[in-house]
């Protein structure tokens, strides 16, 4: 069996700063609120027709680290995609990656586990280059959520969270068996997968059924969650994962070099820090520049971590995410 590692991380947010302030004037809503109750200070979203897309913001952070690695796109051999928010219903976003970075003919697959999905992502790389079957696999998260927000004091639950944003890491084989990914750990519980969704249109209720009946009081087409509900399944599940991960490894929370969770709310991440006694060297957070960018959330903060001397040889780095689905996951690395 081949170890896994990671040789090249990347980034990419689309330069359109959107503070609490600006999202006053669109809905009853204030930046106290905001940032007592998220810690988000300031997001990102695109502006229309500045050619901002799902895929292409994931290219850009492809580049990057495909760079970082010091490879070329061509020595890629598989790509993953992780996203809620595809440029197409279909086909997916890996596809467009491909096209774009010119790589001929390997498989692309398309992950759809909302904020888990970076985590699954790396998980199924990682299986794939322990059997031998790949050697350099390009996983990316991007999301362009602000385009299918509700910008109106009805969907100011929601809307004030989210960002836009991707990034993108290339895992290779490698046969150092001490360093690399340790393990991954998949759950979901699909028992709770309405309580944060976004049903419509859908397979139940097509496009022109939507059009016929023209309701502008259906909120179907934009996200819907319950957020205390999910706010007190994910202290749980976090929780729950990292010391899985940890056990897997007879390692404990003093062995954590830094924990990097999906950044979905700052007081998520710092009731795990409580919870856990993980100093503040030891978990990092960047939600309040770029709110909760979902599949991209883990990738840009390792990019970022990474970028200012965080993520060196030796540290015990642990990822670990919650989302809709239910889907939560970590990864334990040894850098
Ligand atoms: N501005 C001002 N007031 C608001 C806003 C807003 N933007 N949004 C809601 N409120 C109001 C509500 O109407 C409510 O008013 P009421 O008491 O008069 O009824 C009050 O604020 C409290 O609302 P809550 O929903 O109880 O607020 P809460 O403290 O739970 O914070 C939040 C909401 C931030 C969404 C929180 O529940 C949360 O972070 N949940 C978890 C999110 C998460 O982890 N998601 C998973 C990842 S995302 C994914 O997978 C796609």
């Amino acid at each position: 069996m081949y170890q896994s590692k990671i040789v090249g991380i990347g980034h990419f947010v689309p330069e359109n700063v959107v503070t609490n302030k600006d999202i006053e004037s669109l809905m009853d809503t204030s930046d106290e609120w905001i940032q007592e109750r998220t810690g988000i200070k300031e997001r990102r979203w695109v502006v229309p027709g500045d050619g901002n897309t799902t895929s292409s913001m994931g290219t850009k952070a492809a580049r990057k680290a495909i760079s970082q690695a010091n490879l070329l796109p061509s020595d890629i051999d598989f790509i993953i995609f992780a996203t809620l928010s595809p440029d197409y219903y279909f086909p997916g976003p890996g596809v467009m990656v491909q096209k774009e970075l010119g790589i001929t003919e390997v498989g692309a697959l398309d992950v759809r586990n909302q904020c888990s999905g970076f985590i699954y992502s790396l998980s199924v790389a990682d299986q794939f280059i322990k059997t031998g079957m790949y050697k350099n696999i390009l996983v990316i998260g991007s999301e362009l959520h602000s385009g299918g927000l509700e910008k109106s004091s009805r969907g100011r639950g929601v809307s004030v969270i989210f960002g836009d944003g991707a990034g993108a890491v290339v895992v290779q084989r490698s046969e150092n068996n001490t360093h690399g990914i340790l393990s991954t750990h998949l759950h979901s519980e699909g028992l709770h997968a309405e309580e944060l969704a976004l049903i419509g249109p859908s397979t139940g209720r097509w496009v022109p059924e939507i059009i016929e009946v023209n309701d502008p009081n259906d909120t179907s087409y934009y996200p819907h969650m319950n957020g205390n509900f999910v706010f007190k399944h994910a202290v749980v599940r976090f929780s729950e994962v990292i010391m899985e991960a940890l056990n897997a490894n007879s390692l404990q929370t003093s062995d954590i070099g830094i924990l990097i969770p999906h950044q979905a709310n700052l007081r998520i991440s710092q009731f795990i820090q409580k919870q856990m006694k993980l100093n503040d060297a030891q978990v990092f957070n960047n939600i309040m520049h770029y709110g909760n960018t979902t599949a991209a959330s883990i990738p840009i903060a390792l990019s970022e971590a990474n970028e200012q001397g965080l993520i060196v040889k030796d540290k015990i780095v642990c990822l670990a995410a919650f989302g809709s689905g239910f889907t939560w996951a970590s990864a334990l690395i040894r850098w």
